[in-house]
C-alpha cells in the first residue's frame, strides 16, 4: 500500500539526462525544509472501498464534457454521440434525459474516406456545453471531423432549432486542447480549430468576430488551450474598466527562455470582453490581446514545470481578489512529476500592467522605448472617453501598430510563495477542483481534489504504470504544507480522467472518464472507524463524536465534536483504537508471521514483546519488522508470549493488534 508506486524512466533522449540527474537528486532528498517533495496519501482507497459515491453509465463513452447547474440541480453530460441531463444530487437516479446525437453514417464515411481514425475520430464527440439564456443551452460537437452546433431547449431537453456551422467554433479533432465560455449571449474559444491552422482566440458571435494576429508577429504558436475565465473587473471599478476574458494553454516558446532543454511555456493571455477590433489596423482582430509567461519552479532544483495541463480558477468576492491554481507538468511525457501552483489575479494584472517584449534583431528582448498613449494592449477606461475613443474602433493607429507588435508582456507571472503548493513525482495529476471547508478550529482549509491519467497526451506509455489512471487524490493545505488526505480509485477498470467540476452547495465532485461518470462526495467520515483513525486523517470535514466519526457540517452541535487539523494528534483518549486480537502461540523453531496491516500509509509499526520493546533491524535480534507484519525466524524459548503492534503516526503510538498465546 502507499507509496509502492515508483517510476522507472526510460531515457532515449540525451536531453533527459540533465533531468533525470536533477530528479534523482529528488529522490535522494525526499524532504527539504520547505517543500516535501513527495507527499505520500495517508490512505489508499480501493473502488469497492468508495463509501457514498453515484455511478452514470449511458451507451456512450468518452464523458469528456461537463455543465453542472448547481441551482436546478443538474449536471448536463456531453459524451461520444449522446448528451445527458442527470440529477446532481444523485446521478443514479433513472429516467435521465438523454439526446441521441451522432455523426451520420454518410459523414463517417467522409472521415473514414479523409483517412481518420474510425475508433476515435468519426464520431461525433461534444466539446462545448453551455448555458446561452434562460431557457436554452449551447452546445458544439466535433461530428465525424466536421463540427456542427446547436441550441438546446433545456426544459425538454432538445434541439430547438437546425444544427449550425460549428467550424470556426469547434475544433475537429477530438482530443486538440480547447476551451470556450458563452456570456452575455457572446461566445468566446480557444483552439487549434482545423488540422492545418494556428491557433486561435475567437469572439465567435456577435459580429464583428475577432481573431489573433498571425503577421507580422505571430501572438500564438503551437498553442495547446486547457482552460479560460470571465473575471468581472467592470464591477466597482474605479477606471471604468472592462470584463476580461483570461486563457491559460502552454505553447510553442519564442522567446531565449534560460533553460535552453524546454521548448515549451505555460501562458496566461486576456482579451477585454467589449473589444471591437480596430478599423484600419487590426481590423477583426483583437485590440486588448496580451500574454504572459507562467512560472512553476522548484527553485532549490532548477526544476522547471512548464506545461500547463489545467486550471481551476476561485472566484474571490471582486476579481482582484481572485486566486487560480496551475496543474503543471514535465515536456517529457515518460517522466512522470506533476506541481500545482497557486497564483493571485492581482499579480496577473500587475504583469500586464508592466513592461513589453519586442523582436530585436529576430530575438525577444525587453521593449525600453517610448509606449504610445493611450497604453496599448489595455480595455477601454474613464480615461479613454474622456479623450473621446469611445470604442477600440476609435484608437489611434500608433497605438494598434504597437499592440499589434506586442502581444507579449516582459515580466512572468509568480505563483504565491515563489514555489508549487505540492510537488508530486510519479504521478500525473490532469484536473484540479478547489474548495474552502471551515473546520473545528476556526480556519479555513483549502482542499484540493485533484484527478490521475497516466499521461496528459499520447505520447509514450511505456514507462508509465497504469495504476495512476483515475485516482482522485484529497488533499488539505496546512500552513502552507500539504498533506494529502487520501487516494481514492474511481473506476474498477483504470482509465484517465477527462473531466471534473465541483459543487461545493452539493458536497460533490463529478468526475468524466471514458466509460462513465461518477459522483463522489468530498467527503466520506465514517471510513475513518476510530477515534485515532479521524483525528490522524486531518481531514476538515471530519471529527469524531465520541462514537463515530461524522461530517462535522452535519451537526449543528459541535462543541463534543475532536479534530485536530494543524497536528493531527489530539483528543484522543488513551486505548480508543480498534485492536484487532488473535491468539498465537509461537512455538521454539517455526518461522512465525504476525501480520499488523497499517490503515495509514503514514504510519509505521512499533512491536513489544511481553511488554518489551523489539529492534527489528538488529540482525542478532531474530526478528524482521515489515509493512505487513513481524517475522520470526527460527523462534526460541524465549520468544514465546504476549505481542502487539503498535502503528505510530504523528509520534503517537496506537495498539493495533494483540497477540496472546493459546
Ligand atoms: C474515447 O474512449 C476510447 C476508449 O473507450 C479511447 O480509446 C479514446 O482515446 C477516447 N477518445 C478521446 C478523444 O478521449
Ligand atoms: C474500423 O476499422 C477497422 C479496420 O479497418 C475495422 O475492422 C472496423 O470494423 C472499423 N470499425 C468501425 C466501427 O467502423
Ligand atoms: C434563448 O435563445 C433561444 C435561441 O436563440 C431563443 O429561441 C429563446 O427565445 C431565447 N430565450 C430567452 C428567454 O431569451
Ligand atoms: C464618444 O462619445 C461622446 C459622448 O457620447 C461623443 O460626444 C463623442 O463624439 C464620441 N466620440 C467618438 C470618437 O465617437
Amino acid at each position: 500500500m502507499g507509496n509502492r508506486r515508483s517510476v522507472q524512466p526510460l531515457p532515449f533522449l540525451p536531453l533527459l539526462l540533465l533531468l533525470l540527474a536533477r530528479l534523482s537528486q529528488l529522490w535522494a532528498f525526499p524532504f527539504s525544509p520547505s517543500l516535501d517533495l513527495d507527499v505520500t496519501p495517508r490512505t489508499t482507497v480501493f473502488s469497492k472501498g468508495l463509501l457514498g459515491s453515484a455511478r452514470f453509465t449511458g451507451s456512450s463513452q468518452n464523458y469528456s464534457t461537463l455543465l453542472l447547474e448547481e441551482e436546478a440541480r443538474l449536471l448536463y453530460v456531453g459524451g461520444r454521440g449522446a448528451l445527458y441531463a442527470l440529477s446532481a444530487s444523485n446521478i443514479a437516479t433513472p429516467a435521465n434525459l438523454t439526446i441521441d446525437w451522432d455523426a451520420s453514417p454518410e459523414q463517417r464515411k467522409q472521415c473514414l474516406n479523409k483517412g481518420r481514425d474510425n475508433q476515435t475520430e468519426c464520431y461525433n464527440h461534444i466539446r462545448f456545453l453551455q448555458r446561452y439564456n434562460g431557457t436554452h443551452l449551447y452546445v458544439c460537437g466535433t461530428n465525424a471531423f466536421r463540427p456542427l452546433c446547436a441550441y438546446i431547449d433545456a426544459e425538454r431537453f432538445g434541439f430547438s432549432s437546425g444544427f449550425e456551422e460549428g467550424r470556426d467554433r469547434c475544433p475537429y479533432d477530438p482530443a486538440k486542447g480547447y476551451t470556450g465560455l458563452l456570456v452575455d449571449g457572446e461566445m468566446f474559444t480557444a483552439s487549434q480549430y482545423e488540422f492545418r491552422s494556428s491557433p486561435d482566440v475567437r469572439r465567435n458571435f456577435p459580429f464583428p468576430t475577432l481573431r489573433t494576429e498571425e503577421a507580422p508577429t505571430r501572438w500564438l504558436l503551437e498553442a495547446e488551450f486547457v482552460g479560460s475565465v470571465l473575471l468581472r473587473e467592470s464591477i466597482n471599478s474605479s477606471v471604468g474598466d472592462d470584463d476580461k476574458i483570461y486563457f491559460f494553454f502552454t505553447e510553442r516558446s519564442q522567446e531565449q527562455i534560460a533553460y535552453p532543454s524546454q521548448t515549451k511555456v505555460s501562458r496566461v493571455a486576456r482579451v477585454c470582453k467589449t473589444d471591437w477590433g480596430g478599423q484600419r489596423t487590426l481590423q477583426r482582430k483583437w485590440t486588448s490581446f496580451l500574454k504572459a509567461r507562467m512560472v512553476c519552479s522548484v527553485p532549490e532544483y532548477e526544476l522547471h514545470l512548464n506545461i500547463l495541463r489545467s486550471v481551476f480558477v476561485l472566484q474571490g468576492r471582486d476579481a482582484q481578489s481572485s486566486i487560480f491554481y496551475g496543474v503543471f507538468g514535465l515536456e517529457w511525457k515518460n517522466i512522470k512529476a506533476s506541481a500545482i501552483c497557486q497564483y493571485a489575479f492581482s499579480d496577473v494584472q500587475k504583469v500586464f500592467e508592466g513592461p513589453y517584449m519586442e523582436v530585436q534583431d529576430s530575438k525577444w528582448r525587453e521593449y525600453t522605448g517610448k509606449v504610445p498613449e493611450p497604453r496599448p494592449g489595455s480595455c477601454i477606461t474613464d480615461l479613454h472617453r474622456s479623450q473621446g475613443i469611445n470604442s477600440s474602433r476609435d484608437l489611434p493607429d500608433n497605438v494598434l501598430t504597437f499592440a499589434r507588435r506586442h502581444p507579449l508582456m516582459a515580466s512572468q507571472v509568480h505563483p504565491i510563495g515563489v514555489r508549487p503548493l505540492l510537488f508530486k513525482r510519479s504521478v500525473n495529476y490532469v484536473k484540479i477542483a478547489v474548495h474552502k471547508e471551515p473546520a473545528l478550529d476556526g480556519n479555513i482549509y483549502t482542499v484540493l481534489f485533484l484527478g490521475t491519467a497516466y499521461s496528459s497526451g499520447s505520447l509514450d506509455e511505456v514507462a508509465s504504470l497504469p495504476t495512476d489512471d483515475g485516482w482522485l487524490h484529497r488533499a488539505v493545505d496546512i500552513d502552507g504544507e500539504m498533506h494529502i488526505i487520501e487516494e481514492l480509485q474511481l473506476f474498477d477498470r483504470l482509465q484517465p480522467i477527462e473531466s471534473m467540476v465541483i459543487s461545493s452547495a452539493l458536497r460533490s465532485i463529478y468526475v468524466g472518464s471514458r466509460s462513465g461518470v461518477v459522483q463522489v462526495p468530498m467527503s466520506a467520515c465514517q471510513r475513518y472507524t476510530s477515534c485515532y483513525d479521524c483525528v490522524f486523517a486531518r481531514d476538515p470535514f471530519c471529527g469524531w463524536d465520541g462514537r463515530v466519526c461524522v461530517e462535522i457540517s452535519s451537526r449543528a452541535q459541535r462543541s463534543n465534536l475532536t479534530q485536530d487539523i494543524l497536528r493531527g494528534i489530539r483528543g484522543c483518549r488513551e486505548n480508543s483504537g480498534n485492536v484487532v486480537h488473535r491468539r498465537r502461540s509461537v512455538m521454539s523453531g517455526d518461522d512465525v508471521l504476525l501480520q499488523c496491516e497499517l490503515r495509514s500509509n503514514l504510519a509505521t509499526p512499533r512491536w513489544t514483546l511481553n511488554g518489551k520493546e523489539l529492534q527489528g533491524y538488529d540482525l542478532g535480534s531474530g526478528y524482521r519488522i515489515g509493512t505487513d507484519g513481524l517475522l520470526i525466524i527460527g523462534a526460541r524459548a524465549q520468544q514465546s508470549g504476549s505481542y502487539r503492534c503498535f502503528a505510530v503516526e504523528n509520534s503517537v503510538s496506537v495498539l493495533v493488534y494483540l497477540y496472546t498465546p493459546h
